[in-house]
Formats: structure tokens, C-alpha cells, sequence
């Protein structure tokens, strides 16, 4: 039997970080360079919808070049190999589906996703996005929008993340600042179910008190070597 039998992973930008991709708090991240009030929420929107669809084809236009790294790789390679890991991802980039992850839950929506707020048309998008673009489906102009969760609004797949971690046992966080509710009070959730709780990152975040185990470093070098210790406690079970 293995050691831990449901496992539920939490990721954040820093997963991504060393593909290419910036980070939001970090000195040089999205949020020292951008409002986050002017592009990531919906009275921001509202106010210059070209301000925001040039952040966000900006955003859509590097998943051209970037890949996955050997973190995002070994979370495929974990459920490849274990029968019950289902990753919730805040990014919003499609890194973990590339790497092979399937069991992937994208509670702050997709980068390369858009919808029609005129008929609800929701549409993979890999191009750019303006205040001109008719809806496929309805045809109408100017009520495309990023299908992603802006502040203010609610994250996806709440019901179904809460149910995973009311039974996981092990629940670990990669590359997240704990800054940002819901996300951030997840490891609080899964303590309470008796999960041991794991903390990956580059530092300390502001919930690493209530990890009952951190390791700290890039995670091309810690995620690899974490899920190789849960696949020999699996394999050896
Ligand atoms: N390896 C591991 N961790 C890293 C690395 C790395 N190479 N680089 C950075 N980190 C860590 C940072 O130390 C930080 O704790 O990743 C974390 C990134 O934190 P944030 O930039 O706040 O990103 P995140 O926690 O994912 O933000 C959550 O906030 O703005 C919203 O919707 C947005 O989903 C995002 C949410």
C-alpha cells in the first residue's frame, strides 16, 4: 500500500518561472511592471478592454516559445505512476498539459482559452484578441474576454477542489506566494482532513508555517527529488 494514497498538488507561477515565464510578486514580476487593478479585473476591463487584450495576447503570445521544465515534467511523470494525483493549478499557462499532466484543474482559467460574454461561447484561442473580434459563434464584436479569473471574480472547480482535499493525504504546494484566497487557505483545508502538507518553493511563503515539511529551492531541483522520494515510498509499499 502505498504511503500516501490521494495526493492533491497546488501550483503557482514560480512552477513556471524557470520555462520563461515571470512571476506576479517577485521583484521583477508582472505586478512590479503592470496594475494589477488595470489588467486583471473586471472593472478594468470595462474601463480599457485594449489595455487589457494587449496584456493578455502579450501573455498568449509566449506560450510560442516557452516549454515545460523538468518540475512540470515530474508532476506527469508522478501521474503516470501513481494512481491518484490530480493537480490544481492558479496558472493560467497550458505547461502542465504539455509535460503530460491530464488529472489538471485550472482554477484561475487559461491563458489560451476566451469566451463571449455576449452567448457564453467559450473558444481555444491561440492569437490575438481585440475589442474587433466577432465571436465565432454568435459573431458579435467587442464581447470577447480572456477566460481567466480576474480579481474579484470566482475561481473555477471550487466545489470539486474542496472535495479533493477534505480526502487527500498528502497535499503539496509548488511555486506559490500563499498570497492569493482562495489558494492560499487550501493547506489549512487539507491539515484539517489529516493530509501531511508539504511546502516546494524558491522561499518561504507567507502561509509556510502551517506546511508540516518545506524544502526550499528552485524547482527544476526540488520537485524532481520530491516526487522521486514518493515514488520509491510508493514502489516500495
Ligand atoms: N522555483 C520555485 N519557486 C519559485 C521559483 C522557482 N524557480 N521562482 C519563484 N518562485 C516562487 C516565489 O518565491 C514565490 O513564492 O514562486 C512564488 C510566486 O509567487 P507569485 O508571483 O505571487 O505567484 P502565485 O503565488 O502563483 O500568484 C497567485 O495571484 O496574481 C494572482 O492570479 C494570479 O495565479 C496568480 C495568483
Amino acid at each position: 500500500m502505498p504511503r500516501f494514497r490521494n495526493i492533491v498538488i497546488l501550483t503557482g507561477a514560480g512552477l513556471s518561472a524557470e520555462s520563461g515565464l515571470s512571476t506576479f510578486r517577485d521583484p521583477n514580476g508582472l505586478w512590479a511592471k503592470y496594475d494589477w487593478r488595470e489588467v486583471a479585473t473586471p472593472q478594468g476591463f470595462a474601463k480599457n478592454p485594449t489595455m487589457v487584450h494587449d496584456f493578455y495576447n502579450m501573455r498568449r503570445r509566449a506560450h510560442a516559445t516557452i516549454k515545460p521544465n523538468a518540475a512540470h515534467i515530474a508532476l506527469a511523470t508522478l501521474e503516470a505512476r501513481h494512481p491518484n494525483v490530480t493537480v490544481v493549478t492558479q496558472n493560467v499557462d497550458a505547461l502542465h498539459e504539455a509535460a503530460g499532466t491530464r488529472n489538471l484543474i485550472h482554477m484561475h482559467g487559461e491563458a489560451l482559452k476566451v469566451f463571449c460574454r455576449q452567448c457564453d461561447a467559450r473558444h481555444t484561442w491561440v492569437d490575438d484578441l481585440s475589442v474587433e473580434t466577432p465571436c465565432p459563434a454568435c459573431r458579435e464584436t467587442g464581447a470577447m474576454r480572456p477566460d481567466v479569473v480576474w480579481f474579484g471574480e470566482m475561481p473555477y472547480h471550487m466545489e470539486r477542489i474542496g472535495q479533493l482535499l477534505g480526502r487527500c493525504d498528502l497535499f503539496i504546494s509548488i511555486g506559490t506566494s500563499g498570497n492569493v484566497y482562495p489558494a492560499a487557505g487550501f493547506v489549512a483545508v487539507a491539515r484539517e482532513a489529516g493530509a501531511h502538507t508539504v511546502e516546494l518553493n524558491l522561499e518561504p511563503s507567507s502561509g509556510a508555517t502551517l506546511f508540516a515539511e518545506a524544502i526550499y529551492g528552485p524547482a527544476t531541483e526540488i520537485v524532481p527529488a520530491y516526487v522521486e522520494r514518493i515514488l520509491r515510498d510508493t514502489v516500495s509499499a
